[in-house]
């Protein structure tokens, strides 16, 4: 596994699993035990996926010791402000079965998101948290708590794949210096992603298959990737993605793809806002 290195030295495993939409918690644990099996470290949940207890099973049932994985989760919407968000955060630990968390995320710019963080800072100072982060900030959000936060956030988890690469918006994040996170690696299969003509043809050349390039793309430009799948012959596929390496030329064809624009909603359309709000409701 390769790994990145967050702004406070904390070492990130560059590949994750996510756990999005796999609700029946049979099913997820069966997925994360999978995933650990395949050599996963590094789980990604959230408060409103609803399946925490879930995976905190699998994790422990694993055998595997606490300080080889990294967890992460986020807090909800209507978990946000300061009291609330700390004791939502405890539940979630209590949930996982763990004592400390990898990362914890705020999971949309919606809500006393101040307070959130000021607890978050909290939790990490007394080390409950091991790194600090955001999702969904775009540029203007993101600027904004940044130049008034006291830590910078390690990670910002945003919708990132070959169709919307966030070009600019990693940029930005390099320079205050935080991680970006890729949501969505494989944009969920929308436009087609995994028959996509230029990732089949460039796949061809390393027996490699569409969703190993479009992993293999973001990973060569240092984005984390947290793909998630059911299928543990998929598990598989996913995680090799090390022993083959794409040249410049095939990248700028595969940069070439970006239409930066969301395949899913845009966090500036007030319509999405009230649905995303709505959510976990
Ligand atoms: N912060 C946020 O707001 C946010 C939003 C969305 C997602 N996320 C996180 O990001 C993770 C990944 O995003 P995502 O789950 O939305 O979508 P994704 O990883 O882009 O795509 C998942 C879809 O791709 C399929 N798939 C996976 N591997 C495949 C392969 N090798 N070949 C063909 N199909 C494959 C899966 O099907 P099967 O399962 O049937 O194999 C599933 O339908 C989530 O699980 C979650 O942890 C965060």
């Amino acid at each position: 596994m390769e790994f990145v290195t967050l702004n406070n030295g904390v070492k990130m495993p560059i590949l994750g699993f996510g756990v999005y939409q796999i609700q029946d918690p049979e099913e997820c644990e069966r997925c994360v035990l999978d995933a650990i099996n395949v050599g996963y470290r590094s789980i990604d949940t959230a408060q409103v996926y609803q399946n925490e207890e879930a995976v905190g099973r699998a994790i422990k049932k694993s055998g595997v010791p606490r300080e080889e994985f990294f967890i992460t989760t986020k807090v909800w919407i209507s978990n946000a402000g300061y009291d609330k968000a700390k004791t939502s955060i405890q539940k979630s630990m209590d949930k996982l079965q763990l004592d400390y968390l990898d990362l914890v995320l705020i999971h949309q710019p919606f809500n006393d998101y101040y307070g959130t963080y000021r607890a978050m800072e909290e939790l990490y100072k007394e080390g409950k948290i091991s790194a600090i982060g955001i999702s969904n900030f775009y540029p203007d959000r993101y600027v904004d708590l940044v130049e008034f936060s006291e830590v910078v956030p390690a990670v910002n988890q945003v919708e990132t794949h070959v169709f919307n690469q966030q070009v600019a918006a990693h940029e930005l994040m390099k320079k205050y210096n935080t991680q970006i996170e890729s949501w969505g690696p494989f944009a969920e299969g929308k436009n087609n992603l995994f028959t996509n003509s230029t990732l089949q043809e460039i796949g061809d050349k390393y027996n490699k298959s569409t969703a190993q390039v479009a992993l293999r793309f973001l990973i060569q430009r240092e984005v984390v990737v947290i793909p998630k799948t059911v299928n543990k012959n998929r598990m598989e596929e996913n995680y090799n993605v090390f022993d083959f390496t794409l040249t410049a030329e095939e990248i700028e064809k595969i940069a070439a793809l970006d239409t930066c624009e969301s395949l899913f909603f845009s966090h500036y359309d007030p319509q999405a806002v009230e649905y995303i709000i709505n959510l976990g409701k």
